[in-house]
């Protein structure tokens, strides 16, 4: 429970049936013995029937006993069964599986109870429950939907191989096609793989001393064709070897990634900048470009799965590449910033606290 809940939870009243609740029982059944003596001396002083004087205090304590009973009846159903009846009512429907569920407390914030924390932690856990079930759910339809797609190019263009009178570079278009497809389909699903595995924690990352600098660069080495071809000026500016001590396979996927999507995201004749500096507790690495940037709407989703906020370049990704980096840097007790202005560019800078040595060459 987070701290403030609990000054919360030292405000709260403690019992439903207070001690003033019992002081008035304590009340009411003194002034109806003080009636009862000023009713049997009334009848003694007026000579009343003996019986009379015996049936009268009878049907007197009766009444009394009827309305006390009648009191605490309608106190414990306003107390308990009541609000019990709704939370059963809830639960079940809940059960059921309706996470739209909504039990509205007994009274206002300032006179909360413990029933009324018990209703409020209930409708938290209805909606933590109700948002685990839509990621659920969204998770499945946009997998289906990422393997959907290439299957559908593979199957069209398998049935136009069909035709006997296409050329040999038709043919060979729609071959190309169907290994692009399948490409897409694999890297899809090891990025499910991969993620579903961070995720759970069964990956056991393994840790080796190897030079980060060094790693940067053989990573942007792999785009080389992609800054030629689209004409953006790639800039490094790293240090000359930090050894650091990390996995490297998982971090090649976060500088793989976020190079990738610098690179996709920025437009012919752009720039791309990966930057690398390092103090004594951590390097910093950041990637920054000069392309379409994001809007502070975006921003709130790319590391969700499946997200893809620049619908243009979707053919191109999945939308896991982020989330995959999350994980990787959180994993390593890391931290990820972003920083975009729609139309400038956009700054991914990412933090990693690690032992290292460092050897200036
Ligand atoms: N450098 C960038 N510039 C602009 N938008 C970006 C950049 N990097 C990521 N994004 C946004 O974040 C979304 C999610 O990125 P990612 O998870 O890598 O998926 P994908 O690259 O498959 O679209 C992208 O679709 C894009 O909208
Ligand atoms: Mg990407």
């Amino acid at each position: 429970m987070k701290e403030k809940d609990r000054i919360h939870y030292g405000m709260i009243k403690e019992s439903r049936f207070p001690v003033s609740l019992f002081a008035i029982y304590l009340g009411v059944l003194f002034l109806m013995s003080g009636i009862h003596t000023g009713l049997i001396a009334y009848m003694n002083e007026a000579n009343w029937d003996e019986l009379v004087q015996v049936i009268v205090p009878m049907v007197y304590w009766g009444i009394v006993a009827v309305g006390l009973a009648l009191f605490t009846r309608k106190k414990m159903k306003s107390t308990y069964e009541v609000p019990m009846h709704k939370m059963a009512e809830a639960t079940s429907r809940v059960a059921n599986g309706d996470f739209s569920v909504y039990v509205s407390p007994l009274h206002t914030s300032d006179k909360l109870d413990y029933l009324d924390i018990m209703i409020m932690d209930f409708n938290k856990m209805v909606e933590e429950l109700g948002s685990i079930e839509t990621l659920k759910t969204d998770f499945f339809s946009n997998v289906s939907h990422e393997i959907k797609t290439p299957i559908a190019v593979v199957q069209n263009s398998a049935e136009m191989l069909k035709n006997t009178r296409l050329s040999v570079e038709e043919q060979q278009m729609y071959v190309d096609t169907i290994i692009q497809a399948s490409r897409k389909l694999t890297a899809l699903i090891t990025n499910i793989l991969k993620l579903n595995k961070l995720e759970k924690q069964n990956i056991q990352p393994v840790m080796e001393e190897y030079d980060l600098c060094e790693q940067l660069c053989q990573c942007s080495l792999q785009f080389e064709n992609i800054w030629e071809e689209k004409e953006i000026e790639f800039e490094a500016e790293l240090e000359d070897k930090v050894l650091i001590h990390a996995d490297e396979c998982l971090l090649e996927l976060v500088w793989s990634n976020l190079l990738s999507n610098a690179m996709k995201f920025t437009e012919k004749g752009g720039t791309v900048k990966l930057t690398e500096i390092s103090t004594e507790e951590e390097v910093i690495v950041s990637v920054s470009d000069t392309g379409c940037g994001m809007s502070t709407d975006t921003m709130k989703h790319i590391f969700d799965k499946f997200y893809q906020g620049d619908t243009s370049h979707s053919a191109n990704g999945n939308g896991l590449g982020l989330a995959l980096v999350l994980q990787i840097v959180r994993m390593f007790d890391g931290t990820i910033q972003v920083e975009s202005d729609p139309g400038k560019g956009s700054t991914f800078t990412v933090c990693l606290p690690v032992r290292r040595e460092e050897v200036k060459v």
